[in-house]
Formats: structure tokens, C-alpha cells, sequence
């Protein structure tokens, strides 16, 4: 789709709201970084679309609720990330507990996600500016790209 973008804000139109809802998810390049925009229960989300972990597409992930966050689950190796944050989850047991019980426990920020906003009838995209590294960042760039196609 041709990106057709706002004079300022750095807000990129992603689409009609009405055709992204019958979509649910949609791919976007936007400033040559690949997106993912997700319409689930409600809200637009938008998160890069490879894998922090090894550059899996998201598109196809199942969708769940873990641990009271809404998850994405990486096809490839179902590795869980947050819609909302980008977190990256696992489960595990803290040997220290007696008996250790399996809790979810957070990376951290793993994946980028954007800011998605609508007015009337139209999505907006701002991609996020955070200065500092975010590990999908890795599949956006040049050596990521080619690690992805080896694969
Ligand atoms: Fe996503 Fe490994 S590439 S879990």
C-alpha cells in the first residue's frame, strides 16, 4: 500500500480503520522499518514484525493471554511477547523457593512496538524513537536481513 504520511508528527496513515479490523493483522514498511499492526479484542497494536528472537515472522503468531498481559506467540519457536510492551516472557522456577514453583518472569522490553492512533475512521503509526538498543532492532537492519533469508 502506498504509505501517504502526515506533514508532521512523524504519524504514518496505515489505513482505514474498518479495513484493518476485517484484516486483523497487516504488514507495513514504514521508513524502511518493517511493522506489524494488529487489531485483537478491541485495540490496535503495532510491534515489529520479526522475532527478537531469530527473525521469525510474527504474522501467524496464536494470540494469548499470559499472566494478565496479551502475548503474541512467535510461530517459530513460540517464544511469548507482549502486545502492549514488547516484553519477553518465560516461564521458570526459582531454585531459591522451597518448592520451587513455576512463575512467569519478564526479559524486559525484547521486541519494539509502536504508538497507534485512529481519527475519524483513519490509523496512524509513530514509530517509537527510543534511543537506546531494543534486540528486534536487529532483524530491521542490513546483517539481520540476511540472517532472516538464510534461514
Ligand atoms: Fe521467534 Fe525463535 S524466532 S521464537
Amino acid at each position: 500500500m502506498e504509505e501517504k504520511e502526515q506533514p508532521s508528527g512523524g504519524l504514518h496513515f496505515v489505513g482505514k480503520k474498518d479495513e484493518l479490523i476485517k484484516a486483523q493483522r497487516s504488514f507495513r514498511t514504514l521508513e524502511g522499518r518493517d511493522i506489524l499492526i494488529i487489531y485483537h479484542e478491541g485495540v490496535f497494536y503495532a510491534i515489529d514484525c520479526y522475532c527478537y528472537h531469530a527473525g521469525g515472522m510474527l504474522q501467524n503468531g496464536d494470540i494469548e493471554d499470559i499472566n494478565g498481559k496479551l502475548c503474541i506467540i512467535c510461530p517459530k519457536h513460540k517464544y511469548k511477547i507482549t502486545l502492549a510492551e514488547g516484553e519477553g516472557l518465560y516461564r521458570a522456577r526459582n531454585p531459591m523457593e522451597n518448592p520451587p514453583i513455576l512463575r512467569w518472569y519478564s526479559k524486559g522490553v525484547k521486541q519494539r512496538v509502536h504508538t497507534v492512533t485512529e481519527t475519524n475512521g483513519e490509523v496512524f503509526v509513530k514509530l517509537t524513537t527510543t534511543p537506546f538498543w531494543i534486540d528486534s532492532d536487529y532483524y530491521q537492519g542490513e546483517k539481520g536481513k540476511v540472517e532472516r533469508a538464510n534461514a
